[in-house]
């Protein structure tokens, strides 16, 4: 069943965006419209630009958006191209930037996407069906040593040697529930009993075949020169990898050199301002939320 996705910490998003009827938002992570909708409903003459990877997510919000205004301009495009992107719209500033990382429930409940383990499917995990690089094709061609980095550095998996080992060995492998039993021989059944390893090794595979680590860290890379003064950049995070590239950067926008105890000269002045979690009402009527972060900075000069 495709189930709707649901959008995570939305009043506290909106709210925290402080949108102005007249600004200019870019939601660098369209999905279902769950953010988006909201924005564009406060817009009187501003514009919200929205980015994809996934054309289907673009497809399908088209139709929810396009009953509110037509204020809003939809781009098929990883984020990391923010920059580039507005530039194509003859933006060079805008007023918020709104991230909500990861995959949707539609992506991972299509089945025929192959983002869960909990559904027997192929192995693709792509965000975006224009790019060339599957799981199957990591599962299947790379290294040990590549795979074992992989689990390493996208998730902490642990006993991430042996599970390495243990999917080269079993190749060819074509399907997720063939991988969740590879998975779980390889590991020692007290491991598999606490939790379910599959997870965190299909977290892995997806951040690698979406360069979902290096597309954040770009995209942060250009964030302080795109906001306006009291700009707003708003970051849902969702596993800890993601959630400490983001802490860097925000403490890197807020360094003060140490000698002299203030900002070096030219440096943009942000502010760290807070970090939200959801209500445990909210994590009740949505689990995909438990996990959820939101860090908010504001351009301060
Ligand atoms: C968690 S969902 C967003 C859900 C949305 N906020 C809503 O409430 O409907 C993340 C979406 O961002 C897209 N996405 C993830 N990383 C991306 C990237 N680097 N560039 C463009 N889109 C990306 C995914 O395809 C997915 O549709």
């Amino acid at each position: 069943m495709i189930e709707k996705h649901i959008p995570v910490l939305l009043s506290e998003v909106v709210e925290q965006l402080k949108i102005k009827e007249n600004g200019i938002y870019v939601d660098l992570t369209l999905g279902r419209a769950g953010h988006s909708k909201e924005i564009l409903k406060k817009l009187t003459t501003g514009k919200l630009i929205c980015f994809d990877k996934d054309n289907q997510a673009l497809l399908e919000s088209n139709e929810i958006l396009k009953n509110i205004n037509s204020n809003f301009t939809l781009i098929h495009s990883d984020f990391r191209y923010l920059s580039n992107e507005l530039k194509k719209l003859g933006i060079t500033k805008v007023d918020g930037i709104l991230a909500d990382l990861g995959v949707s429930s539609p992506q991972l409940d299509d089945k025929s996407r192959g983002f869960s383990y909990s559904q027997n499917s192929p192995l693709d995990m792509r965000m975006d069906l224009s790019n060339s690089l599957t799981a199957s094709e990591v599962i299947n061609t790379f290294s040990e040593d590549e795979i074992e980095k992989i689990l390493i550095e996208n998730a902490d998996v642990k006993f991430a040697k042996q599970v390495a080992k243990a999917i080269v060995k079993a190749r060819p492998i074509n399907d997720s529930f063939s991988l969740n039993e590879i998975i779980k021989n390889a590991l020692p059944a007290k491991i598999v009993r606490e939790k379910n390893p599959s997870k965190a090794i299909f977290q892995a595979l997806r951040i690698k075949v979406n360069d979902e680590l290096n597309a954040l860290a770009d995209l942060l890379s250009q964030v302080a020169n795109v906001l306006n003064k009291d700009g707003k950049l708003l970051v849902i995070t969702f596993h800890s990898k993601e959630d400490a590239i983001v802490k860097k950067y925000f403490q890197k926008l807020n360094y003060k050199d140490p000698k002299l105890n203030r900002l070096p000269v030219n440096e943009t002045k942000m502010w760290h301002q807070k970090i939200i979690y959801p209500t445990d009402k909210e994590i009740e009527q949505n689990r995909r939320s438990r996990s959820a972060k939101l860090r908010v900075i504001t351009k301060l000069e």
